[in-house]
């Protein structure tokens, strides 16, 4: 595909994004795309665009020889890996925004990738209006990127804007972020963490050219977290935020989650409130970058859907460096995180765990403590997600083997042991 075709697109999905994407496009002639069919699930539904534009066959849009770029906004996941495998193997490139289909099957597209050479972009995927994915893939060097931390869900952070900003509880917040239409009418994908996570897998892959499998991730949502947290955050100056973060250790390896984590309030996710999301990339020598902006929305997702169509004119693809030119990185699952845990009996917490606990505290109803534990304890356990227990990282969560050693000495010094 070169400059200056015409790009003949058939689309897949004609709702929030879908139609978003049909609006814009008619806002940018000077893009020379069209969209010559559009495929839905539901041919009773009335919609905003001529009748004859539409069909239920998907093969109307596969098939069709004039069509040269699939773009697929569906919401089923099975059925939209089946849309885009089959769109590249005719020879279509391909735009998506359906990151738990990309996330559920990465290997098998990188090969379709390596197989077709064709292009396949997915920028709406990851925070949506903000263009991370082609930063991470063409601007950040493998050797140079030290970290990137996130909030890549803007249902969770509205909930916990609300909870934080006008002491509202959980379930309340949870109910107006869907009235708003920011939560899904199932919210669990956000609440529970899926959606962060999917999303993580995606940026994992273009900043560090991992391709995790979704139960290899450390995760949770903010589903746990109570109306105390939110007051013990304050006493300490900082705010919870569920962060996706992904850390070069010393050894190579890369420390990845997405937990709650405290943020002190001078850092730059504690700017990032209600459905907003934001990013900062910590690279060599540039230190600390930070990118801001809507993370999901009918027109925020559209751009980023027609950003991928114009570059798909000048035939950009993702080359995926940090995979194929790099030695890929690895996940690690040798570090330490300082946690805290608040709960209801002690009972619960299984403190022979700890490395150590250096803060407790006993109110009324919640108790809470603070200390240090190897990740193995909290990776395929789920102590942490029961009994009504809240896990939130502390602010700066990871630490290495060789630092917990140095502690470790220290302390035994001033106890005068060694
Ligand atoms: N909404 C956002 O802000 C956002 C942001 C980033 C990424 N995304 C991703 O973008 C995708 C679309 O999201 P959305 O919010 O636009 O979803 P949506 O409003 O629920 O719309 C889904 C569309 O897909 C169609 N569809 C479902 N199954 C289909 C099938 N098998 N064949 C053809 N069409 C089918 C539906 O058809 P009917 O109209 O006939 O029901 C509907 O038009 C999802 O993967 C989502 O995760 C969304």
């Amino acid at each position: 595909m070169s400059t200056g075709k015409e790009l003949k697109i058939g689309l897949f999905g004609f709702g929030v994004v879908g139609e978003g994407l049909y609006r814009v496009l008619h806002q940018t002639p000077s893009l020379k795309a069209t969209i010559k069919k559009v495929c839905i699930k539901d041919a009773t539904k009335k919609r905003n665009a001529p009748a004859e534009l539409f069909t239920t066959n998907k093969e109307d849009l596969l098939f069709d020889p004039e069509i040269n770029v699939i773009v697929e906004v569906i919401n089923e996941s099975q059925p939209a890996f089946e849309i885009i495998q089959t769109a590249m193997l005719q020879g279509k490139a391909v735009v998506s925004a359906s990151k738990k289909m990309i996330a559920e099957h990465l290997p098998e597209i990188l090969e379709l990738q390596q197989k077709t050479g064709l292009p396949f972009l997915c920028e709406a995927s990851a925070c949506a209006s903000i263009p991370v994915i082609r930063n991470l893939e063409e601007y950040y060097d493998n050797d140079l990127l030290h970290a990137i931390k996130a909030i890549v869900n803007g249902s969770t952070n509205y909930i916990l804007t609300k909870m934080f900003e006008e002491n509202i509880r959980f379930q309340d917040a949870v109910l107006q972020a869907q009235q708003l239409g920011f939560a899904e009418a199932d919210p669990k994908l956000d609440v529970e963490g899926f959606d962060a996570l999917f999303k993580w897998i995606i940026l994992l892959n273009h900043a560090y050219g991992i391709v995790a499998n979704p139960n290899e991730i450390l995760f949770s949502g903010i589903q746990q977290i109570q109306l105390s947290d939110a007051l013990v955050a304050k006493e300490k100056q900082q705010e919870i935020k569920l962060v996706a973060q992904a850390t070069k250790l010393r050894d190579g390896g890369i420390a990845a989650f997405v937990l709650p984590q405290f943020v002190k309030k001078e850092d730059h996710l504690a700017f990032v409130k209600n459905e907003y999301n934001g990013v900062v990339i910590e690279s060599g020598f540039s230190d600390k970058q930070f990118f801001y902006g809507k993370g999901a929305g009918s027109f925020p997702t559209a751009s980023a859907v027609l950003s991928d169509i114009a570059a798909l004119r000048y035939d950009y693809r993702y080359e995926y460096k940090k995979r194929y030119q790099h030695q890929p990185n690895v996940l690690s699952n040798d570090y330490y995180l300082k946690v805290y845990l608040s709960f209801e009996e002690w009972d619960h917490i299984p403190k022979e765990n700890f490395e150590w606990i250096e803060e407790w505290h006993a109110h009324e109803t919640r108790k809470y403590l603070i200390g240090v534990i190897h990740v193995s304890h909290l990776k395929d356990k789920t102590w942490w997600k029961e009994q009504n227990i809240s896990l939130i990282l502390a602010p700066q969560p990871i630490i290495e083997e060789v630092e917990l050693k140095k502690i470790q000495k220290k302390s035994l010094e001033l106890a005068g042991v060694s």
